[in-house]
């Protein structure tokens, strides 16, 4: 099966947990197969809150409502996809540059189900170099503060985030103690979060195979 393949069956598998509400959905090329396999059961739900403008664009495509988060008081599930993952549902989001907003909804939904391919599950996260969304005129003093860190934070070259912030992708951290680094990182002056999701992990990842998709929780 392809990469590509691999994304749509777990799609596919996500809808299984859709069973009605407001549900808040991801960003990135998984989120997307997701959001077309949700437009076939759009009757199931009351409406969607979008982790971004382009989730969002993509629900009103299939005429799915988009809700404002701040009109939501619960939330059973979020469906998202993930740069990595660890057996732990510890993660690393924010490929696609959306990952405030993702770490927004995730905290309000219930149960964070993440979707994936394979090749997203790892043993150790940082491979994935680990986006950091910074205030602008915060860049410079937040890049010394990670190298400081241990990383090699590189300037996302012409992306503004939903935001109007900047993405510093930071290579080379081995990050044994992902709560930690993501509680460290945020909390320097001038970040408004990091891509580490693990002080709230993913509750269940439904992971595509070329055996199937498996349902994993967290070890
Ligand atoms: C978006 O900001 C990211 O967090 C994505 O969820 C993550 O990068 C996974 O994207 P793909 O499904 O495109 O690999």
């Amino acid at each position: 099966m392809t990469q590509d393949e691999l994304k749509q069956a777990v799609a596919r598998a996500a809808v299984e947990y859709v069973k009605g509400g407001i549900i808040g959905v991801g960003t990135g090329s998984t989120a997307n197969y997701f959001i077309d396999e949700l437009a076939k059961v759009k009757g199931r739900i009351d409406g969607a809150v979008a982790s971004s403008e382009a989730t969002a664009q993509r629900l009103r495509g299939h005429g799915i409502d988009v809700v404002d988060l701040n009109s939501v008081a619960s939330m059973e599930i979020y469906v998202d996809g993930a740069d990595e993952i660890t057996k732990h549902m510890h993660m690393i989001k924010g490929g696609g540059g959306a990952l405030t907003r993702e770490k927004i909804v995730a905290a309000v939904a219930k149960k964070f189900i993440c979707i994936a391919d394979e090749s997203k599950l790892v043993g150790m996260l940082g491979k994935f170099p680990l986006p950091v969304e910074v205030i602008p005129m915060a860049r410079s003093y937040v890049a010394r503060e990670l190298v400081a860190l241990g990383g090699n934070p590189a300037l996302r070259q012409g992306f503004t985030t939903d935001n109007g912030n900047v993405i510093l992708d930071v290579h080379g951290l081995t990050i044994m103690n992902p709560v930690e680094l993501e509680n460290k990182i945020n909390s320097i002056v001038g970040v408004v979060t990091n891509g580490l999701f693990a002080a709230r992990a993913a509750d269940v990842l439904l992971l595509g195979t070329s055996a199937g998709v498996q349902t994993m929780k967290a070890e």
